[in-house]
């Protein structure tokens, strides 16, 4: 398995707090897309933060928005001993977020109303397909028209992988839980559409990962 696709449970905890390689190594790529997609924005919520170290990078590097973090409870002490490491004043404490809870996840409004744009990075290929399912619903819900889905990962392209590295950690995800894997861009396409989602752009980014943008055109 390649160090990009390291997930939340390969993080190395040799330092004093649970650190992922991935996420030093695509912070900064990860980052010039952001600054792009999320100029117009003002509230995005992070679903999946994992340890927390995406959002301590770029919460301060992208004064203009509040940054949300969210994850699975089981994360949040993790998350919240990066940010007391990192404080900033627009980086928010993690919220419960759980895809997998039999009461569905709301996703809270802020302050000045609610999110425009959801961030989420290698999180597809980890949850179901069942649950991604559900993540698309729930932010259709929750933007607003021209608000954006932001996700960061490895992605297929009708039935390909995008490289034998990919391929081999398709296998590895797949092994260990049979209803996760790399998702193929066609089938989020059409998922998207049927939450009134269009793929806006796609990025290209290191280690064959991509970044797609979807963009909400129309009221749910
Ligand atoms: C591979 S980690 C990615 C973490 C981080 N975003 C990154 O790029 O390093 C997958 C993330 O999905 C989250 N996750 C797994 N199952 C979930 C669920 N049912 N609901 C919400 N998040 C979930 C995990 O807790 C973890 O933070």
């Amino acid at each position: 398995m390649s160090q990009q696709n390291l997930s939340n449970t390969d993080a190395d905890f040799s330092e004093d707090l649970p650190f992922s390689q991935a996420c030093e190594n695509n912070k900064q790529p990860i980052l010039k897309v952001l600054q792009q997609e999320l100029s117009g924005c003002h509230s995005v919520l992070e679903v999946g933060s994992g340890t927390g170290q995406h959002s301590v990078y770029f919460a301060p590097r992208l004064p203009h928005l509040q940054w949300q973090t969210s994850d699975v409870i089981a994360n949040h002490r993790v998350i919240e001993a990066w940010h007391d490491r990192h404080p900033a004043a627009n980086l928010h404490k993690p919220l419960v977020f759980d895809l997998n809870s039999d009461n569905l996840p709301i996703i809270k409004t802020d302050s000045q109303g609610s999110y425009d744009a959801v961030f989420t990075a290698n999180t597809l290929h980890i949850i179901n397909w069942s649950l991604v399912e559900r993540l698309f619903q729930l932010v259709a819900e929750a933007l607003p028209v021209n608000g954006k889905l932001i996700v960061y990962g490895p992605f297929n392209d009708k039935g390909q992988y995008s490289s034998d590295s990919n391929r081999q950690f398709d296998l590895y995800l797949r092994r260990r839980d049979a209803n996760s894997g790399i998702r193929d861009k066609v089938d989020l396409i059409t998922l998207a559409k049927q939450n009134h989602m269009s793929l806006n752009t796609q990025y290209q980014m290191p280690a064959n990962n991509e970044i797609l943008v979807f963009k909400k055109c129309d009221e749910v």
